[in-house]
């Protein structure tokens, strides 16, 4: 057996905020419900309280901030030196609120992914619980994709359904769908390093398992 297949595979975490989905990946890992193990935590926000969930669990960490970089183009290299020196098998984004440039994904190539609090392709970018709530849908949900340079535009993985109910407001919205998030995002995770997905253009082809 080569020390590849030998290893835990490699997950480093981008977060930009709170890092709910984050916990929920080392909560994963660290009861041995995830076949990898966080090896790094990459912020764009000093503040993030992702940042803090870290350090409680050992977890190094790096904060890159868009202001620090003159261009886009120079913060998504500065983005890349951070994780590449993670060397990682894997790279999710758990709530990190920056668009991916080619510099960065061309590196990580077919190894990004992200969540999104919709069923996507609905209600991409900022707000999607309270773009959801404004249209009058029944039903929303979240979605973990491949990530591309658009925004919430890669190649979906896995989707979980979420009821919207009539009394709803954004937040009652976003916690009924964060439970899910958080479980669909380990469940991803895992296939994924399975090797139990194919991509084949828009399509993620699902097998074994
Ligand atoms: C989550 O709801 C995630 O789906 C969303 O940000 C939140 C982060 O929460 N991401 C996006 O909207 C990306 N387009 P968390 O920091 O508690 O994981």
């Amino acid at each position: 057996m080569n020390s590849a297949l030998r290893r835990k595979s490699r997950i480093v975490v981008l977060a930009s905020g709170r890092g709910t989905n984050f916990q929920a990946i080392i909560d994963a890992s660290e009861s041995g419900r995830l076949s990898g193990e966080v090896v790094g935590l990459v912020s764009d926000n000093p503040n993030a309280a992702a940042l803090e969930r870290a350090r409680c669990h050992g977890i190094p960490q790096v904060v890159v901030e868009r202001k620090s970089y003159p261009s886009k183009r120079e913060f998504d290299c500065g983005l890349r030196e951070a994780v590449r020196q993670f060397s990682p098998d894997l790279v999710v984004l758990a709530g990190f609120m920056r668009l991916l440039g080619r510099d960065f994904l061309d590196e990580f190539s077919e190894r990004v992914i992200n969540i999104h609090p919709s069923l996507l392709p609905a209600f991409r970018g900022l707000d999607a619980q309270k773009q959801a709530l404004e249209y009058g849908v029944r039903y929303t949900g979240c979605t973990v994709h491949f990530v591309d340079e658009g925004t919430d535009t890669g190649p979906i993985i896995g989707q979980r359904v979420v009821p919207v109910m009539p009394d709803d407001i954004e937040d009652t919205l976003a916690a009924r769908i964060l439970v899910e998030e958080h479980s669909l995002m380990v469940e991803c995770i895992n296939t994924v390093l399975a090797g139990r997905v194919r991509r084949d253009g828009r399509k993620v082809i699902m097998y074994g398992g």
